[in-house]
């Protein structure tokens, strides 16, 4: 359906990716994964023609449609309602109804039989697509993703950039394209509507790329892993867990089989080292040369491991009660969000706030970080510092700052020593903190916005879904770091598996109140099955085959004739064994090939072909040494 063939892509002479091949077919659940920076949010970019395939080619068969969700925030700022502007997924449909409702104005004056005919025409497409259930369609949609009834009708400009992203999202999805690609949907969902999103999905009939950093969502929604590391996609036959598995093996395999090779070059090396300066023997010597020339080296795969290094400071602690919230009240219009909250936040306290779409949890962060008016009591604790990551914290960044100047603005009083120390932590090292902001993959900039956060050492963390955009491997970073964390904690995420590692308690906001549970959140709301033991590497190291270098040769031959006769057999059956072995050492090669390209990590067809190889690899050693043999008894002859 979608074949991308042997494409790089590179800014500036940096290669994000080079020759990449991959096939969408039809029906497909890909998440596409990789670290943040790696250029998956460009390979999309790439497929939507919003970049130019410059080497390569991404071909899409005859006439499939491409839906497509972009990571970034989408400013909007028309007057359109927020169900015109999903509603513009029915292009046909809206338009056939306009030029009906033109054609019953016209049939007034002239009811000719031309129009009534275009008229019986246009109804019967009308009907065709359903379009008297245009509106309801989309009002379902929208609701799944969390908006009311009553907002519908509100412009677009009216929400938050992540609502807007949620009127994209649908739009998109009742386009019903043949292929959706979608730059991380979750950052802009809350649970329940990324079940409904999980839901929708399972049963859609087109193919879906998922661009994720969420474990959970990944393993409930894909049947296939894309992976792009080390500038190369590599694909894989199941979801999340599944891939984390098969990478060990493969990795496992990878690594014995680089072995095996470099034992066996090693040898042919000592062969030609042995016999190169013998003249006769040219021949032979040469073939081997070539051969090891020929030979592709298998590369090891070598992960990209930088890591981050974060540590949440506390200069000094706060005093034992944090924060002392009495009869909060809080609302907006005429809806009440907080009707006399009452809670108490202690030292230590590592709080997850959850609770349904719109229950108000970021304004609930928000009265606690006295960022908005409410009416009650707020008493903050003795020595209390605190800092707010908010939710949209990415889109008060400064676009055309460089990420010093960012970190500048938030700690003037820092040196620049003390900030670029702090950005390393964060993976900007070297010349990386002079990128401005706008060229930031959409996890950089969080890991710019956390630096932030963390720039002021504070004791009190209040943190608004702070692991949207990051990676896995820096989530678990972040969920290790908040851990060992000395200060006080508050979180909204959607993240499961971010909760579930780090919450002790659970806050849930029900009924205008912010309730307390008992149980922790897995026993609550979701069980989550995580086994992600890694398998048991038992590398076999394979046995290596000495050559036997003590071979006796027996001067037994008297005479010239006998000896001659002796000798061209010997070279006839050097021959021999050169050309069986040229021919093993071929098939070899091809099995090196595929077994370096091959494109699903189809656990069987990977098992036989590499069992293949290590028998072929035994069968090259073996005709390698029964050579040497007869090479010696030519040489002790001569
Ligand atoms: N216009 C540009 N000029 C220079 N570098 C750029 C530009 N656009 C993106 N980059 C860099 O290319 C890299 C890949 O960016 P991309 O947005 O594709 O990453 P990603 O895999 O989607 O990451 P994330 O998981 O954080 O969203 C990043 O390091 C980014 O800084
Ligand atoms: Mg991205």
């Amino acid at each position: 359906m979608l074949h991308i063939q042997n494409v790089s892509f590179e800014f500036g002479g940096n290669y994000l990716f080079r020759d990449i091949d991959w096939f969408i077919k039809p029906r497909e659940r890909i998440g596409l994964i990789g670290k943040n920076g790696a250029g998956k949010s460009t390979l999309l970019k790439l497929i939507m023609g919003k970049y130019d395939v410059r080497e390569g080619s991404i071909n899409k068969s005859g006439g499939i449609n491409l839906g497509y969700l972009s990571q970034d925030m989408i400013s909007e700022d028309g007057n359109q309602t927020i169900i015109e502007h999903a509603k513009q997924a029915f292009k046909r449909a809206l338009f056939i109804q306009s030029e009906l409702e033109s054609l019953y104005a016209l049939m007034e004056t002239d009811p000719s039989e031309e129009n009534i005919q275009k008229m019986a025409d246009y109804q019967e497409e009308f009907d065709a697509l359903d379009g008297y259930n245009i509106d309801n369609k989309t009002a379902e949609i929208l609701e799944g993703l969390g908006f009311k009834t009553v907002d519908l009708n509100r412009p677009m400009k009216e929400f938050s950039g992540g609502w807007r992203m949620r009127v994209v999202l649908a739009k998109m999805l009742l386009e019903e394209p043949d292929i959706m690609l979608m730059d991380e949907p979750t950052n802009h969902l809350d649970l329940p509507s990324i079940e409904w999103l999980e839901g929708y999905l399972s049963n859609y009939p087109g193919s879906v790329v998922i661009v994720s950093h969420d474990r959970e969502f990944l393993n409930k929604m894909i049947n296939k892993t894309a992976e792009l590391s080390n500038n190369k996609l590599y694909l894989w036959d199941g979801n999340y867990d599944f891939y984390l598995k098969a990478k060990v093996e493969r990795d496992d395999l990878i690594s014995r089989q680089a072995a095996n090779q470099n034992q066996y070059i090693k040898e042919q090396e000592k062969f030609i080292n042995r016999f190169k300066a013998k003249a006769s023997k040219a021949k032979a010597v040469q073939s081997r040369i070539k051969m090891v020339d020929k030979i592709e080296r298998i590369v090891e795969i070598d992960e990209d491991k930088s890591n981050l290094k974060i540590d949440f400071k506390v200069s000094k602690p706060s005093g034992k009660v944090v924060m002392d919230l009495n009869d909060i009240h809080q609302g907006f219009d005429s809806q009440t969000l907080f009707d006399g909250v009452n809670r108490e936040i202690v030292r230590g306290d590592k709080i997850a706030l959850i609770g349904a779409n719109g229950t108000g949890k970021s304004t609930f962060l928000s009265i606690i970080a006295n960022e908005i008016d409410f009416n009650g009591q707020r008493k903050e604790g003795h020595q209390v510092i605190s800092s707010f990551y908010a939710q949209h914290q990415l889109e008060s960044l400064h676009l055309d700052y460089e990420i010093l100047e960012e970190l500048q603005y938030d700690a003037p009083h820092k040196t620049e020593m003390e900030l670029r120390n702090m950005l390393g932590c964060f993976l900007f090292g070297g010349d990386d903190v002079f990128k401005k902001i706008k060229v930031l993959s959409g996890g950089e900039k969080a890991r710019v916005s956390l630096a932030k956060t963390l720039v002021s050492d504070a004791n009190f963390l209040l943190l608004d879904e702070p692991t949207n955009h990051l990676d896995i491997d820096s989530i678990e970073i972040i969920i290790e770091a908040l851990k060992r964390y000395e200060g006080t904690l508050i979180f909204v995420s959607h993240n499961r598996y971010f909760i579930e590692k780090l919450a002790n308690k659970v806050w849930w906001i029900e009924e205008q109140d912010v309730k307390e549970y008992p149980g922790d959140y897995t026993e609550y709301l979701y069980k989550i099955h995580q086994s992600q033991k890694p398998i048991d590497s038992n590398i076999s190291k394979r046995k290596t085959q000495k050559s036997n270098e003590n071979k006796t040769s027996k001067d037994s031959w008297k005479q010239k004739d006998e000896k001659e006769d002796k000798l061209k057999k010997l070279q006839k059956k050097l021959d021999q064994k050169e050309e069986q072995l040229a021919n093993t050492q071929n098939h070899l090669q091809n099995l090196e090939e595929k077994l370096n390209t091959i494109e699903t990590t189809n656990q069987d067809e990977y098992a036989n072909l590499s069992n293949e190889y290590s028998n072929t690899l035994t069968l090259v050693n073996q005709l390698t040494q029964e050579s040497e043999k007869l090479m010696e008894e030519i040489i002790a002859l001569e």
